[in-house]
């Protein structure tokens, strides 16, 4: 299954292209033979083009093939009609409609029925699967046309989503948000967090800031976009400034030095462009998927699940994203009772040792919870994935990423099959933010 088209904001009136347009009109009036009124192979380009072509051979990670722009003046009318393209040297195209407003109609090939519509005007661009879908544009306006070449892999490009990550765009002006974001950016320098270590690629630094708290608003916006219910107290805005940065491949934990985290990870990109990539294991032995997000875009997807990479697109430019959480359609945790945890718990894990036939001594005078207030973390977290298991705080679980593979075998499934689900409470600033597995 693929999608017909993928739509981005992308800021092309910084090109001017209308006036590049015009003057290139002044020299060539009548269209050629198929129709365009301004065409350039790549052999020819102009260089007033250069800096687009460069970015959006970035973005789309291939060479640009030609560049064409059709005239929708007032009263034209395309006598194409609804058509699926032979692209002879090119594999999709990239449309922008600089001035004017064009709609871009998808046909059903047999009945000719239309499907669906975009509209393309100002900063928005898309990328078409021509050669595949049956397409009718109309409207007034300059259509401007960039060819990907045959070797741009338009059947992962325009897969559909779903299987790996969903994709969606934020219900909320992506600019407005932005500059929102940017009101709440901490002014003391200790609330900032640094990340330059695994998974950021080598010499690559992230910087963070948790939300304290998340505006309501932010909170219902992404929540009505993904539709999941976002963890409080644990969105934080990823900050990669002006460098270039890649995430390398790997597979997130359930736990981390800030406690439990939460499966579903929703990416709200405020700006900046991301090729996101899903593989088959850590060495990425297979890419399963891939997928361009952009300013607006909101990919969901399990981060304790699925390995996947990243690589941010056009380098020189600040890229942003919160980071949201969600439980998805895990069961909602519930906590237990400081007290309950000798009478409830102990005979559990005991029994889990002695059918796990666990070696290692155990000490029960140790702690093996963190009781916050009258709750317990009653938990049980693994430290030694030699083979052998021990309990130990769930802080000191994180010394090694090699964690979730441990945790989740082992005690998860057993807990489950056994109907018991130990659980975590944790606070923020008094107030109960999370209840996890
Ligand atoms: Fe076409
Ligand atoms: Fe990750």
């Amino acid at each position: 299954m693929y999608d017909w088209c993928r739509t981005y904001k992308y800021d092309i009136e910084r090109f001017d292209l209308a006036t590049f347009i015009d003057q290139s009109k002044a020299n060539e009036t009548e269209p050629n033979s198929v129709g365009w009124y301004l065409y350039e192979d790549k052999k020819d380009f102009s260089k007033q083009t250069e800096l687009l072509r460069h970015e959006l051979g970035l973005m789309f990670d291939s060479e640009i093939r030609y560049m064409g722009v059709w005239d929708y003046y007032p009263g034209f009318v395309d006598s194409l009609g609804p058509h699926i393209d032979r692209g002879d040297i090119e594999n999709a195209v990239v449309f922008m409609c600089p001035r004017g407003e064009l709609i871009v109609t998808l046909h059903d090939p047999e009945t000719k029925q239309v499907l669906e519509t975009k509209k393309l005007s100002g900063n928005n661009i898309m990328v078409l699967y021509h050669t595949k879908f049956m397409h009718h544009i109309e409207g007034v306006g300059d259509l401007v046309v960039f060819g990907l070449p045959q070797d741009f892999d338009a059947e992962m490009f325009f897969r559909a989503d779903g299987k790996y990550f969903k994709r969606h765009t934020i219900d909320y002006d992506v600019d407005k948000l932005l500059n929102e974001v940017m009101e709440l950016y901490p002014s003391d320098p200790d609330k900032i967090t640094t990340f330059n270590y695994f998974p950021m690629s080598e010499g690559h630094t992230e910087y963070t800031f948790t939300f304290d708290p998340l505006p309501d608003h932010m909170r219902d916006a992404i929540e009505r976009t993904t539709g999941e219910k976002l963890v409080p107290g644990i969105t934080y805005l990823s900050d990669f400034r002006n460098t270039a940065t890649s995430l390398d491949i790997h597979k997130d934990p359930r736990w981390n030095a800030l406690g439990p985290i939460p499966p579903l990870l929703s990416m709200v990109c405020l700006d900046g462009y991301t090729r996101f990539y899903v593989w088959t294991g850590r060495n990425g032995t297979k890419l399963l998927d891939m997928c361009l997000y952009g300013p607006g875009d909101v990919i969901t997807f399990d981060h304790t699940e699925v390995f996947h990479s990243a690589d941010s697109v056009l380098k020189d430019r600040r890229k942003r994203n919160m980071q949201c959480y969600s439980y998805g359609n895990e069961a909602v945790p519930f906590v237990v009772q400081y007290n309950d945890w000798y009478k409830k718990y102990r005979p559990w894990v005991e029994q889990f040792v002695e059918e796990n036939n666990i070696t290692d001594s155990i000490d029960w005078e140790q702690p093996i919870f963190t009781a916050y207030d009258n709750y317990v973390l009653a938990s049980i977290s693994i430290i030694d994935i030699e083979g052998d298991i021990g309990y130990v705080r769930t802080y000191d679980a994180h010394k090694d990423n090699t964690f979730e593979i441990a945790m989740r075998p082992h005690v998860i499934d057993w807990a489950e099959d056994n109907g018991l689900k130990p659980m975590v409470k944790r606070e923020h600033d008094g107030t109960v933010v999370d209840y996890a597995l």
